[in-house]
């Protein structure tokens, strides 16, 4: 499906859940927040609306949360929604500490991909991040992913305090495992006014004032909007993801579905179309096609974060 820009729209986020085990100082989900059970799509409401996402074109499916392996038969899910997207890819993002028990699981229902979040190597530093001391659990899960054969990314969203002793840890870790390595522009939220991002243009200036190569990859390592190096003799890339610097809304791909069941077609604002109704409303798969597409249709031309914080917090709508 095209929007009125005519951008091709096929990868659609799924929110499973808006809680987390985790509490980012950049993100921090209020527990108080927390969402009632029926206010929750169920699983099968979801799949209703990734097949008619599906029909409409959509081939790429990331389920994000909050933290989505907090919500029970998370796997399960996965799997369905791997045989309904048939050729189509299914991948996860997580922050790691419920992974290991589910790895196996994971490569048996033929997951096509993880992202991890890693923003440090530093224990302390992950502990004041992440307000949890949990670091030692997600290298584990990483590597467990990794040696199982699953597509591993790294997310790190870059502080301003990163130290360059932190970055080329980061960089030594993934190099390690060859495993990509991606920095997220920090988007500012209202939730995190208090929170400085490090610019992509800094990592990369203080990795060639260390002496490293960044040679522009053009492969494709994903459906998304990262832009990848490569470091010379190196054995993966390192991608920048810079919503602000490198506004990439002009090829945007995507729409949200919340785990409330409102259909975002941006990041940023609110546009788009509350599908929850609409199944609950006993909508058939052609009216609910319909909605999908007319709501992609006025997906906005881009998002507005230069002028103002956006007003959700990440874990509503899982990036
Ligand atoms: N800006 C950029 N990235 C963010 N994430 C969470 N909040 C923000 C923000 N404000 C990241 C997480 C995770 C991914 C899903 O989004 O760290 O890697
Ligand atoms: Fe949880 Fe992700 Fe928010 Fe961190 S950024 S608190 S892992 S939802």
């Amino acid at each position: 499906m095209r929007d009125q820009y005519g951008r091709e729209i096929n990868y659609l986020r799924i929110s499973l859940t808006d809680r987390c085990n985790l509490r980012c100082c950049y993100c921090r989900p209020e527990i108080a927040r927390q969402l009632a059970h029926s206010e929750i799509l169920t699983y099968e409401e979801i799949l209703t609306v990734c097949k008619a996402a599906a029909a409409l074109g959509v081939q790429r499916f990331k389920v994000t949360g909050g933290e989505p392996l907090l919500r029970r038969d998370c796997v399960f899910f996965l799997h369905q929604l791997k045989l309904l997207a048939e050729r189509g890819k299914v991948t996860l993002t997580t922050n790691g500490i419920l992974l290991p028990a589910v790895v196996p699981e994971l490569v048996k229902m033929g997951l096509d991909g993880i992202n991890i979040s890693l923003d440090t190597l530093d224990r302390q530093r992950y502990a004041q991040i992440t307000g949890v001391d949990r670091l030692a659990e997600v290298l584990q899960a990483i590597r467990q992913a990794c040696a199982a054969g699953i597509k591993v990314k790294l997310n790190c969203v870059p502080l301003q305090d990163m130290t360059f002793a932190e970055l080329l840890e980061l960089v030594a870790f993934a190099q390690n495992l060859q495993v990509p390595l991606r920095f997220i522009e920090l988007m500012p939220l209202s939730c995190n006014n208090a929170v400085e991002g490090l610019a992509g243009s800094e990592i990369r200036s203080r990795l060639t004032a260390a002496g490293f190569t960044l040679t522009p990859d053009k492969n494709i390592y994903g459906g998304g909007p990262a832009v990848y190096y490569q470091l010379e003799n190196r054995k993966a890339p390192i991608g920048f993801i810079e919503p602000l610097h490198g506004k990439f809304c002009a090829c945007c791909n995507r729409i949200r579905l919340t785990a409330t069941g409102y259909l975002k077609t941006c990041l940023y604002g609110h546009s788009g179309v509350d599908l929850r109704e609409l199944l609950r409303s006993g909508a058939d798969d052609t009216k609910l096609q319909q909605a999908i597409l007319q709501a992609a249709r006025q997906k906005p031309l881009g998002h507005d974060f230069e002028h103002a914080p956006a007003a959700f917090t990440m874990n509503e709508i899982g990036g």
